[in-house]
């Protein structure tokens, strides 16, 4: 499939990803569409429901667009959930309102987990629709990211049936019966690798893979239960398509202290959340990869002065502008839906206008 899509005009996001010079530090913000803009209000409003929003590729394309159209941001991601892989598998996802997500037909024992099977690709067509739809709509703007779960996260949700504080139903199944638990991410794996490939064939211009909860495992089980199948994706990805690169990102919160680990399993970029020194981060990975992130969400809830020097404090942590520098600015993790407009601007500004400044010859 080759596609016609209108030539990039803003690439800094893919040059940074790739290591190659830049005029300025990109940022994008995990979560950038969504409840904290009244646009997205009222748009999931007329949807009336999440996954209505999410299904409809014109209603996904609005709401990609909105945080493009309103803050200068360096990338926009597609609006989708992670959960959507196993709700094709058959889980059956829903939301009740004012709670997280949930599924209707949770893996209880060994029965649901091998009735598992990695979804037909018709089933997540709509996300594919969205993917080119939101491309065709940037108009070469600014880049578009692909996403998916990981197979850990994914995994805690389809067996927990719900978000979970201590994860004590699927880290049972990790220490009693590994090989369902294998079974699980051998099957996620394989999904995830098509779908996210699909994504690139879309239109998808760079892809993240979200470990939001491999940071709850131990030592041992982050790398045999997460990790190895995080490389088994990445070592899966198309690097290229129609002859451009397509750089790869993965986050595990929480993951910092597995920094080297998670650097060495092929991808391009890692995502760093705000417990992490991005400058001995950076000295740690050195040439290996990119680093992303990673201010600390809650700092869009003090004075614009202080999101400010806040933003300034992140970037000057990261060094001096050099030679296969890679910095991609964001959050730590998601941007809240209570955080107020006015700090985004400031931060969008604050980070253009600071990193431009770190790169002139006098600075
Ligand atoms: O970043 C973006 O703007 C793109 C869209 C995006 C959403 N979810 C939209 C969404 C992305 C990248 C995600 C990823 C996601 N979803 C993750 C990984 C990242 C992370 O935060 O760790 C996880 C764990 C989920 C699962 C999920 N989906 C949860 C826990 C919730 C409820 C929490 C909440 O904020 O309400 C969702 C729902 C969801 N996904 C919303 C949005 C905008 C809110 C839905 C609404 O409008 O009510």
């Amino acid at each position: 499939m080759s596609s016609n899509f209108a030539p990039l005009k803003n690439d800094t996001f893919i040059k940074a990803l790739l290591r190659q010079e830049t005029e300025y530090t990109p940022l994008w913000l995990m979560r950038q569409a969504g409840r904290y803009l009244p646009e997205y209000r009222a748009t999931r409003k007329d949807a009336g429901s999440f996954m209505s929003l999410a299904k409809n590729p014109d209603f996904a394309t609005e709401v990609t667009l909105q945080p493009i159209d309103r803050f200068g941001l360096d990338a926009a991601i597609l609006f989708s959930d992670i959960l959507t892989v196993p709700d094709a598998m058959g889980l059956g996802l829903y939301f009740e309102e004012g709670e997280g997500p949930k599924f209707e037909r949770s893996l209880k024992d060994e029965k649901d987990v091998h009735a598992l099977k990695v979804p037909e690709a018709g089933s997540l067509q709509y996300v594919f629709d969205a993917v080119t739809k939101i491309r065709t709509a940037l108009d070469g703007r600014v880049p578009l990211i692909g996403f998916a779960g990981s197979p850990w996260t994914l995994a805690c949700y389809m067996v927990e049936g719900r978000g979970s504080r201590d994860f004590h139903t699927v880290k049972t199944m990790m220490y009693k019966r590994p090989d369902l638990m294998d079974h699980i991410l051998r099957t996620n794996a394989d999904a995830i690798a098509s779908y996210l490939n699909a994504q690139i064939d879309a239109g998808a211009q760079a892809v993240m893979i979200f470990d939001s909860w491999g940071g709850a495992l131990a030592d041992g089980a982050y790398q045999r239960f997460s990790l190895s199948y995080m490389k088994d994706i990445v070592s899966k990805l198309q690097k290229e398509k129609d002859g451009v690169r397509i750089p790869a990102i993965v986050f595990t919160k929480g993951g910092g202290l597995w920094l080297d680990q998670i650097a060495d399993i092929g991808a391009d970029a890692v995502g760093l959340d705000w417990t992490v020194n991005l400058g001995k981060a950076r000295a740690q990975v050195g040439h290996k990869v990119a680093l992303q992130g990673n201010l600390d969400p809650a700092v869009l809830f003090a004075d614009p002065d202080q999101v400010r020097q806040q933003a300034i404090n992140a970037l000057e942590a990261y060094g001096k502008p050099a030679a296969n520098y890679g910095h991609v600015f964001n959050l730590g993790h998601g941007i809240s839906q209570f955080t107020p407009i006015e700090s985004v601007s400031t931060l969008v500004e604050t980070v253009h206008e600071h990193s431009r400044k770190m790169r002139q010859p006098s600075a």
